[in-house]
């Protein structure tokens, strides 16, 4: 039996490894699935069994899982391809006989109703219809969608988004996420449950660029724009037009509460706060 943990080499599935071998589980039992090899030597080094499979391609999956293996199914990064990744990703899950499937979902699961939530609520439907034992993390905004992306709010002096002043986003740090992750996976009861995952204090715009301004020592606003300028700053800043009409849309949601969390099933399961926004803000500044 291992812990196979997908998207090994991205930024959540390495913290989880990681997190799995901080926990004592030995090197030997976990394997981590990859696309690139040379991306994970570090973690081959450290005895962690390297089993290499894209998303794309389902043969690939074929004898990447054994029976009894718990499986963490970090959901792809590809916005739109995601579906049929999933599916064949499960497909494979089922074919091994894993004894529990986990999967990183978006907070609010099948009540989502914004564009970034559809793949995952089918994803959801997938896994449920496989019949497989499972654990739904869904998981709420991470602190670093924001503070990975502080270089033009400094330049500019401002935070520019479409939602309201009175939208939260209780974000939490990915490692957060990865802790919950790690508990999931080696703890016991956890079959069959949904965990909706945010961050223990949800914070408004106005408030985040306050934390920016205090601890970067420069003047920092929010500036809320119509959805239209935003999906024009961000297109005018090179991010391409349907990507950047997921995040106006994602304003929108938070306007409506969607990612304001608040249920405490992350820091139940991590055993601690989750990380304060101004933490991940003063890393961040620290470079
Ligand atoms: N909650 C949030 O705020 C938030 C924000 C962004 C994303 N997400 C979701 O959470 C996931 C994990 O976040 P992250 O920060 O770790 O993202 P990330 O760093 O982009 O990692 C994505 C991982 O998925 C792997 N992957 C992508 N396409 C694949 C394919 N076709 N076959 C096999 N592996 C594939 C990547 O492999 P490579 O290393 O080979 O590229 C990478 O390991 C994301 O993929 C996305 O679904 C959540």
């Amino acid at each position: 039996m291992s812990i196979v943990v997908t998207g090994a080499t991205g930024h959540l599935g390495r913290l989880v490894v990681e997190g799995l071998l901080a926990a004592g589980v030995p090197a030997g039992q976990v394997a981590a699935v990859v696309r690139n090899k040379e991306k994970a030597a570090d973690l081959a080094d450290r005895g962690v069994e390297l089993r290499v499979a894209d998303y794309n391609a389902p043969e690939t999956l074929t004898g990447v899982f054994a029976a009894g293996d718990k499986v963490l199914l970090v959901s792809g990064s590809e916005v739109g391809r995601r579906v049929p990744q999933h599916r064949a990703v499960i497909d494979a899950a089922r074919a091994a006989g894993v004894a529990h499937l986990v999967y990183t979902g978006v907070l609010g699961g099948p009540d989502a109703d914004f564009d970034l939530a559809a793949e995952h609520k089918v994803t959801e439907q997938a896994v449920l219809d496989s019949g497989l034992p499972y654990t739904f993390l869904r998981n709420g905004w991470y602190h670093e969608n924001y503070t990975e992306h502080l270089a033009p709010v400094l330049t500019h002096g401002a935070v520019v988004g479409s939602a309201g002043a009175a939208g939260r986003v209780g974000s939490a740090a990915r490692a957060d996420y990865a802790a919950a992750a790690v508990a999931v996976l080696t703890g016991e009861g956890h079959e069959g449950v949904a965990y909706e995952l945010s961050g223990d204090v949800a914070w408004s715009f106005p408030e985040y660029a306050a934390e920016v301004a205090a601890q970067s020592g420069k003047p920092v606003t929010y500036r809320q724009v119509s959805p239209a300028e935003h999906l024009a700053v961000l297109t005018g800043a090179g991010i391409p037009e349907p990507v950047a009409a997921i995040l106006v849309d994602v304003d929108a949601a938070i306007d409506r509460g969607l990612l304001a969390g608040g249920s405490g099933d992350l820091s139940r399961l991590i055993g601690r706060p989750t990380t304060p926004l101004a933490d991940a803000v003063a890393a961040a500044l620290k470079g």
